[in-house]
């Protein structure tokens, strides 16, 4: 009888492995790997801001209320987030909490905050800082908001408590969540809180948020320069989307080249010029089908594909998954030569198996990406929970993991589990 040497043996089953197996992508060393949340959408109870207030105005489909009470919960989230792998956490600050009154800044909302932020580093967290997600006391808005250039200096007060306060504890900041998304909602469409619908405003909102940020980005590498600590990190959350010709027409084109100049790029490039970026935040989602009927403004600003042509799989609420769009535009944002850092990327599904799908293809659009040479130093799932979501309510469930609203109770979902192999071996 011929004996198989166990050697030869060994050597091919290595060989079936290497054909069999899809070889493992690395990603770099330290990679930041966590989820999002924002203030409003989960702390409940923001009962000093203007979406509160128009929520109690029945201006918004429904009210937020306790949302998922993470104001009371957060060390409970946070041992999830740990037993998911996580090692940073995306938050935000409620500025109305901590300022519910003009200039009246509230000591033990900032001691909330403190704790959060320390249960996060205990845990081994890194925490991210957004200062600015949506929301606005509501005096601040009885001042005119940020359609008036003057009420600027009432951010830069808070920026300054708070950054003065956490500079120790915290190296990445977010000045300003998805400015345009933020100025468009409320200032052009009008579903968000002022509700207003004009495009000046819209624009002097727009042109207004980025001299709010430069202004801030100064004010913070002030503070940890007094302070003698090492420069933070400071950035804006930026809201692009994949615009992609539906048939390949002038038109269309010329459509793509205005929207990708005009939503994607011209707020980097703003404050890019002004060397206040040390990071960029990229919050992606979707894509925008571009087909544009006529040369007027509001079709080459707005006009998208009704007809489903080159049909995707989307989510709940109807937006189309598409992950070279992400592979894309990294590459494009390689020219402004900055670290990348995903700030947000995620679905909205009851279909937990298709979040699973949509997480593993944006990993690997970003994973194709760094292989070309982008500095992307991190991938933050938008969102840990179910959530508040704006003028959306409470039913696109976003979350790795689920939140029942009538007892508050979470529960993990599949998709977090796999996501948390992928944390936790640095590798797809
Ligand atoms: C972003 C926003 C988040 C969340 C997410 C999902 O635009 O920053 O707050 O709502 O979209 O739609």
């Amino acid at each position: 009888m011929i004996k198989e040497d166990p050697s030869i043996l060994c050597w091919d089953f290595l060989f079936l492995g290497a054909i069999i197996l899809p070889d493992m992508e690395k990603f770099p060393q330290d990679f930041l790997w966590g989820a999002a949340t924002a203030a409003h959408q989960v702390e409940g109870q923001n009962i000093y801001n203007d979406w509160w207030q128009a929520e109690a105005a029945h201006l918004i489909k429904e009210p937020s209320c306790a949302s998922c009470k993470h104001y009371d919960l957060y060390a409970e989230d946070f041992a999830i987030a740990q037993q998911l792998n996580h090692n940073c956490h995306r938050f935000s600050i409620e500025w109305s909490r901590v300022e519910p009154e003009e200039g009246k800044f509230q000591a033990l909302e900032i001691e909330h905050y403190r704790k959060i932020i320390a249960d996060l580093k205990n845990r081994g967290i890194e925490p991210v800082v957004t200062l600015h997600h949506f929301t606005n006391p509501v005096w601040f808005s009885q001042k005119g908001g940020w359609a008036k250039l003057k009420t600027q200096k009432y951010f830069l007060r808070f920026v300054d408590k708070i950054v003065t306060e956490f500079a120790g504890q915290v190296k990445f900041w977010v000045t300003i969540n998805e400015p345009l998304v933020y100025s468009s909602h409320s200032f052009f469409l009008g579903n968000w809180p002022p509700q207003e619908r004009s495009l000046f405003k819209t624009v002097k909102v727009t042109l207004n948020l980025a001299q709010a940020h430069i202004q801030a980005y100064r004010v913070i590498h002030k503070i940890y320069r007094k302070k003698g600590l090492a420069e933070p990190m400071v950035s804006i959350a930026a809201n692009l989307q994949a615009f992609e010709i539906c048939q390949p027409t002038l038109k269309n084109k010329f459509a793509v080249f205005l929207r990708n100049k005009f939503y994607n790029f011209y707020f980097i490039d703003k404050i890019a010029r002004k060397k206040t970026l040390d990071y960029i935040g990229v919050n992606y989602y979707s894509r925008n089908l571009v087909d544009v009927q006529n040369w007027s403004i509001n079709n080459l600003a707005a006009q998208t594909c009704q007809h489903n042509h080159h049909p995707l799989s989307k989510n709940s609420l109807g937006w189309d998954i598409y992950p070279e769009g992400l592979y894309k535009l990294l590459i494009g944002l390689k020219r402004y030569n900055l670290p990348i850092l995903i700030t947000e990327n995620g679905i909205c599904t009851e279909d937990d198996g298709l979040r699973w799908d949509y997480i593993r293809q944006h990993l690997a659009a970003v994973h194709r990406a760094i292989n070309q040479g982008v500095r992307v130093i991190g991938y933050i799932y938008w969102s840990l929970l179910d959530n508040f979501e704006w003028d959306k309510g409470f039913t696109p469930r976003f979350g790795l993991v689920h939140v029942d609203y009538q007892n508050y109770k979470r529960t993990i979902r599949p998709s977090a589990q796999k996501l948390a192999m992928v944390f936790k071996s640095n590798e797809i």
